[in-house]
């Protein structure tokens, strides 16, 4: 008999898959003529190396907390994941340098909120440690709301296939994505075991959101101003935004502005985001995460 989406969810195993990409033949402009989409997704590999390797850290500093076996699992697993996706993305980072893009000013001032301003504080007594620990789980568990939004767009994108993308990087996307769906509950479910309250839930969306939005703006900005073929010639606008998901190189503002409100439900639970049978069937023939298996 087939299994319910929710048996696929449960009986889920979070394992690393250790892929490698190479970019040697990666365009700049990785989806043809279409560069504010292409930095508009770039955007993602400016974000996710050190916001990763922060999500890592703050699990880390979690696990002591956690007093459910399968959930502890569940967390070892998740911390896997994220720091592969981080490695993988500054691959990418690494390219856009040595095509001459150059994105470590940006980077330097993500490194700096994460690690400085999100990063955990000095002298606390064990009470506040332990309050400052589920806040950033809560914040955590906002942004991966988000990341499962992405993946869930990027397993359902046939627009980037008419636009002719790059074929590694959208494996790169898929594969991420997928991971991303079938780790989606991770956060939110270790948020929920922390603190059951609404109020921090909140707080951490309230939070994330906005500085998502503030953060990709900024992020695209950069990018199309640093691009050595555009030289500042092109400038971001909704508009383009607006058009690039009406040709599903992107994502619907509008949806992703929906999902983000989906989060304040009172009876919300990642689960009714995305199905983790896709995300499987898309791991099961990725390139990367194939070759990844037989290594
Ligand atoms: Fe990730
Ligand atoms: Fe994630």
């Amino acid at each position: 008999m087939p299994r319910t989406a929710a048996e696929v969810h449960t009986d889920l195993v979070l394992e690393p898959r250790d892929v490698k990409f190479d970019w040697s033949r990666l365009p700049l402009h990785w989806i043809p003529d279409e560069p504010f989409a292409t930095h508009t997704i770039n955007v993602l590999h400016l974000l996710l190396p050190e916001g990763e390797r922060w999500f890592t850290e703050v699990f880390k500093d979690a696990l002591p907390l956690i007093t459910d076996e399968q959930l502890r699992e569940e967390v070892l697993g998740f911390i896997g994941q994220e720091a592969i996706h981080a490695e993988a993305h500054q691959e990418v980072l690494d390219h856009l340098l040595g095509q001459g893009l150059d994105p470590r000013p940006y980077v330097r001032q993500i490194a700096w909120l994460f690690q400085r301003i999100l990063g955990p504080k000095p002298h606390l007594s064990p009470r506040q440690r332990r309050e400052n620990v589920i806040e950033r789980v809560a914040f955590v568990a906002a942004i991966e709301h988000f990341t499962a939004f992405l993946g869930n767009w990027a397993l359902n994108s046939p627009g980037l296939e008419r636009a002719k993308a790059d074929p590694t990087m959208l494996d790169l996307l898929r594969w991420h994505g997928a991971e991303e769906v079938e780790h989606r509950s991770v956060a939110f479910d270790l948020l929920v075991h922390l603190d059951r309250g609404y109020g921090r839930r909140i707080r951490g969306m309230v939070l994330g959101g906005p500085l998502l939005v503030h953060l990709w703006v900024r992020g695209v900005r950069y990018l199309l101003a640093a691009d050595p073929e555009l030289r500042g010639r092109l400038k971001p606008s909704w508009r383009q935004a607006w058009d690039g998901a009406q040709r599903g190189m992107l994502p619907d503002p509008i949806q992703s502005l929906r999902s983000g409100l989906r989060y304040f439900k009172l009876r919300y639970h990642p689960t009714q985001e995305g199905s983790s049978a896709q995300a499987l069937g898309y791991l099961a023939t990725s390139p990367a995460a194939r070759a990844a298996a037989t290594r």
